[in-house]
């Protein structure tokens, strides 16, 4: 199984997809990986023996306190301790509240455009609405306002970016590949500096908040503080940072084991902030760009999006949540270009597969291609045609899409990535016409699997 530097991933698990089938195994280097693309087998590795897939690809992160975010995690009662604190700041109620600072945004973010609808100018929207996932992302996790496309040189933004460079590093290479390799040298996966920008800017963040708290009683609704909140009893732990000690991993686990429920040291709730701006900043801006792609590439689709929204008297959490187009837009786009085009669970006992036949050993990385899945046509009629009523009465196997993942790792923030979506698409396309000014092609990134678009070029007309 190959890690390709020099195309999309998704063009290289499409094409291995339909060459080997659903069901192949294979190397990465030395390690051994199976890649499992059917729904019923996966609903047993992701759902009913998630005890045997627990974790997400074994690889290695560095030094920086990133590898004790979720996502890099092994899924054991340390995974599910920090999992359980997140969760309560993504349940519906708390992201309801962040509704307001995304309708602000959005609006920032309309007002921005209006003098490429007067000129009538092409222009690319692609890094405009990365500015505006920043401004959101950063209003959202830390409480501050970046106003990113007015200030593109703002430390939260220049550290994010680093942190988020779309260029695959070697060291990210070998990180992945020959992840032992990476850690004799000390290779770092993301840049240090970055890393150390955003602990610092958590800790000064989580003192200020602990002195107000302690004098108001108003909260703000942003996920550090919503994270504070729902920790239970933090005070042997004082958010005191011990990240000059320097401790094995089993130390960091035996002492996470002895924590109360409920409970993240200082080091613990950074990762989870900084975990919260690479999985949450680029998936969304990716997938923004990709459905006024596919928008501008399809008028009659946007024509019956502008009507709906047109009936629409105004765009609040609860509505939004119900404009069946919108959604439909929104699904459609995340099944044909799903922003995490691989993804990954290790195998920890020995298993059988199914009715297969196939056992797979301890140690094996099963690769999982939502992008391929959903190109099936099997589970998806005219596989390739943007159609987004087909969502209207969906008839597809749950387990065919697999945009968010599924089970108990399913995307934590899937949530708030569709209300966040949602609005600004809304807003968008209720104020402005878009046609397309580029190749009917988009042209994404090599090596990472991630399908963002290098760039869009639209131009826009006042509705
Ligand atoms: C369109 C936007 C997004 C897409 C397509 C996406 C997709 C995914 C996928 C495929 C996974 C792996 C799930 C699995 O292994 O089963 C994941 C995990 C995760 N996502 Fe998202 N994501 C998006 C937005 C967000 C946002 C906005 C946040 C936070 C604000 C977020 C936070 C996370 C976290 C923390 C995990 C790790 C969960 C764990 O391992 O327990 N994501 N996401």
């Amino acid at each position: 199984m190959e890690m390709p530097i020099f195309e999309p991933h998704h063009t290289y698990t499409q094409r291995s997809y339909k060459k080997y089938g659903r069901v192949y195994g294979g190397y990465d280097m030395t390690r051994r990986t199976i890649a499992i693309n059917d729904p019923e087998l996966l609903k047993d590795i992701m759902v009913k023996d998630f005890h045997i897939f627990p974790d997400h690809k074994h690889f290695y992160t560095g030094s920086s306190k990133i590898s004790q975010s979720i996502f890099f995690l092994p899924g054991d009662d340390n995974w599910k301790r920090i999992r359980s604190i997140m969760s309560p700041a993504f349940s519906s109620g708390k992201l309801k509240a962040m509704m307001a600072h995304i309708s602000d945004i959005s609006d920032v973010f309309i007002t921005n455009l209006e003098p490429y609808a007067k000129s009538g100018e092409a222009f690319n929207i692609r890094h405009k609405v990365g500015a505006f996932a920043m401004d959101v992302i950063s209003a959202c996790a830390y409480g501050i306002n970046v106003d990113t496309l007015n200030n593109p040189d703002h430390p939260v933004v220049v550290n994010a970016q680093r942190i988020l460079s779309v260029d695959l590093t070697w060291q990210q290479v070998i990180g992945m590949l020959m992840p032992r390799v990476a850690k004799m040298f000390k290779l770092e996966f993301f840049d240090l500096q970055a890393t150390t920008y955003f602990d610092k800017l958590t800790n000064q963040i989580l003192k200020e908040r602990k002195h107000n708290n302690k004098y108001t009683n108003s909260r703000r609704t942003d996920f550090i503080q919503l994270m504070i909140d729902s920790e239970k009893s933090n005070t042997d732990l004082g958010y005191d940072s011990n990240s000059d000690v320097d401790v094995t991993p089993q130390e960091v686990a035996e002492g996470a084991a002895k924590l109360s429920k409920g409970t993240l040291t200082a080091d613990e709730l950074t990762a989870q902030s900084i975990l919260l701006y690479i999985a949450g900043y680029d998936t969304t801006s990716a997938s923004i760009a990709n459905a006024l792609f596919y928008l501008s590439q399809n008028p009659e689709c946007q024509r019956l999006l502008a009507h709906e929204l047109k009936a629409c008297d105004e765009f609040t959490y609860e509505k939004l949540v119900h404009l069946k187009y919108l959604n439909g837009v929104i699904n459609e786009t995340l099944r044909l270009a799903p922003s995490l085009t691989r993804n990954a669970r290790e195998c920890i006992q020995d298993y059988k597969l199914g009715n297969t036949g196939i056992t797979i050993p301890k140690g094996t990385s099963v690769e999982i291609y939502p992008h391929a899945i959903h190109r099936d046509p099997e589970f998806w009629p005219s596989p390739d045609t943007f159609k987004p009523d087909r969502w209207f009465e969906p008839t597809h196997h749950p387990m065919a899409f697999q945009a968010f993942g599924a089970g108990p790792r399913l995307c934590i923030g899937q949530r708030f990535a569709m209300n966040e979506m949602r609005m600004c698409l809304a807003k968008l396309i209720h104020r402005y016409h878009f046609t397309l000014a580029q190749e009917p092609e988009l042209d994404f990134f090599n090596g990472v699997p991630l399908m963002s678009p290098k760039k869009l070029i639209v131009k826009i007309q006042s509705r």
